[in-house]
């Protein structure tokens, strides 16, 4: 439920992970989940640049157990920047970390500087334990048992001890926190509030799919609102996609590997059902991942992407010769947005995973499989009816059968629902869930508010946490208006959570 992409100009240390003897050869230190990033723009020099020091903090590695192996630390990086600290008064806005390096959402949540600024805040980025560089095994952490460590409750807690040691250190016991995420980060910054509601004065939860992680969802639900986004441009669009699989499918079929290879500009020719299911996937997830990045300016978040790039799919998919080329066109889009790939190497491109929306490569796509395996249920599907994807399941049965052969694990379906009160959600407070129409994510969050402080926010013409994003003259009028909500919710939990801890003393 990340992403990202292209060209490494990170360090390329490829470690052999013997993964009960699955990944071999896996780059690590790609930052991200769907793609290989281009590594870390930071110097756009802009004149409110936040100039973050990146920091490590020593973690424990085992919150839950006084006599495992957990008993030492590891380094947790962070960033932090005091720029815009009202110092020891101001609040602190800690983004709790998500699947990828924290680097890349660091400089891809304008919003959270720009509101640290007016309202004189501190601001704290916090990477995720077993991603980037905060790795408690370095290498070895992906291996069993070492791996076991990796659950949310853990890097709650991380966040935790995090946020208790920073007030302390900085002098801040007295300022109040709000945690900031998007996507599984948004997830984690509501879990925060209601796990430590003694920490964290407010969340804001951005495209956060709090309910369809829990197995509350549809599992249609994924695919169809991929599919929205391109009716959405055009009818015509989705009708040439369809027309596209059906093609490929025929070609299959007739085992015209061949054919397919020529047309789709595959490195490899592909030469059996199971490839056939890779390359539909590596194609699929194109699509998912113009949806989730459809935004009005190009990004180079996960990967590089224009501008409306669902609009630009439709066209590449109406404009061309035939529809399996303008299909290959499609996925250059995404795949080869350098324009230095001759052909695609869908087996490097792509790896197929227990998230069918996409695990990323590198090292973090490891970790986001093993929590996709465990405690973060995406049970998506495609069927060609509700969407306009070939039929692809991907059921708990199989999730189970994947997990068990892959990492050794049987999921625990249910228990984020038990865990972060799935069926009560409206029984915490100050949160805020904000989703992007666009985002086919936001269908698995929450669309309506369910208390005067359990709040959500619509934001027509948003895609994937939008609003996280910094000012940018072609935001929608929507996501001005959801931004200053925000921040005017954000100001209010702050002056409330003042008057209580004053009120304590
Ligand atoms: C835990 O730490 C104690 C004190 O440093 C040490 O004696 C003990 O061996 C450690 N246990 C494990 C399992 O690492
Ligand atoms: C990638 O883009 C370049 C430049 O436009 C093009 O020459 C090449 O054929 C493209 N590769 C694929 C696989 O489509
Ligand atoms: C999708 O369904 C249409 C009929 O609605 C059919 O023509 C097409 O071949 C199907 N495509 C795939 C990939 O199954
Ligand atoms: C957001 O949109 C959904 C469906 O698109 C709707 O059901 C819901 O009521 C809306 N929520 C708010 C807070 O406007």
């Amino acid at each position: 439920m990340g992403i990202k992409l292209l060209s490494f100009n990170m360090h390329r240390v490829a470690i052999v992970v013997t993964l009960l003897g699955v990944f071999a050869g896996v780059q690590e230190s790609l930052p991200s989940r769907h793609f290989k990033s281009k590594g870390h723009r930071r110097h756009t020099a802009a004149a409110n640049e936040p100039h973050f020091t990146e920091k490590y903090l020593d973690q424990i590695v085992d919150h839950f157990n006084f006599n495992s192996m957990g008993n030492g630390t590891f380094s947790q990086r962070y960033l932090i920047t005091e720029k815009y600290w009202n110092r020891k008064h101001g609040p602190i806005f800690f983004y709790t970390g998500n699947e990828g390096d924290i680097w890349d959402f660091a400089l891809n949540s304008g919003f959270i500087t720009e509101l640290a600024q007016q309202q004189g805040a501190l601001v704290i980025f916090a990477e995720h334990r077993y991603y980037g560089k905060s790795l408690p095994f370095g290498p070895e952490s992906f291996q069993p048992p070492q791996v076991g460590l990796l659950t949310v409750e853990q890097a709650l807690a991380d966040f935790a001890l995090m946020i208790s040691q920073l007030k302390q250190e900085l002098g801040a016991t007295a300022c109040p926190v709000i945690a900031f995420g998007g996507s599984y980060g948004g997830m984690l910054s509501a879990y925060m509030r209601q796990r430590y509601p003694n920490l964290v004065a407010g969340a804001l939860a951005a495209s956060a799919p709090v309910l369809s992680t829990a197995g509350m969802g549809d599992p249609r639900q994924f695919f169809r609102d991929v599919t929205s986004d391109f009716e959405g441009y055009a009818p015509e669009c989705s009708a040439a996609v369809r027309g596209a699989f059906g093609l490929l499918e025929d070609l299959a079929e007739h085992q015209a590997y061949k054919r397919l290879q020529a047309v789709l500009a595959l490195c490899k020719t592909p030469s059996s059902p199971q490839d056939i299911r890779h390359l539909k996937a590596f194609l699929r997830n194109a699509f998912t991942l113009m949806a989730m990045l459809d935004y009005p300016y190009s990004t180079h978040f996960w990967g590089d992407m224009p501008a409306n790039p669902v609009k630009v799919g439709c066209e590449a998919m109406l404009s061309g010769p035939d529809l399996l080329t303008n299909l290959k066109n499609l996925a250059g889009i995404v795949y080869n947005s350098t324009g230095e790939q001759s052909c695609f190497d869908v087996s490097s491109l792509y790896l197929e995973c227990a998230d069918p929306t996409g695990c990323g490569l590198g090292s973090n796509s490891m970790a986001w499989d093993y929590q996709a395996c465990t405690e973060v249920e995406l049970c998506f599907e495609s069927n060609n009816v509700t969407d306009m994807f070939p039929p692809m399941t991907f059921t708990e049965a199989e999730r189970e059968a994947y997990c068990t052969k892959h990492w050794g694990v049987v999921p625990r379906p249910g228990w984020l629902r038990t865990q972060f009160w799935g069926d009560a959600l409206s029984t915490a407070s100050n949160i805020i869930y904000s989703n992007g129409d666009l985002d086919p994510w936001a269908n698995g969050g929450v669309r309506t508010s369910l208390s005067s402080s359990v709040v959500a926010i619509n934001i027509t013409d948003g895609a994937h946490h939008l609003d996280l994003r910094g000012s940018n003259d072609a935001d929608p009028a929507s996501v001005i208006s959801a931004r200053k909500t925000e921040a005017d919710l954000i100001a209010r939990w702050v002056e409330t959570e003042r008057l209580k801890m004053k009120n304590e003393v």
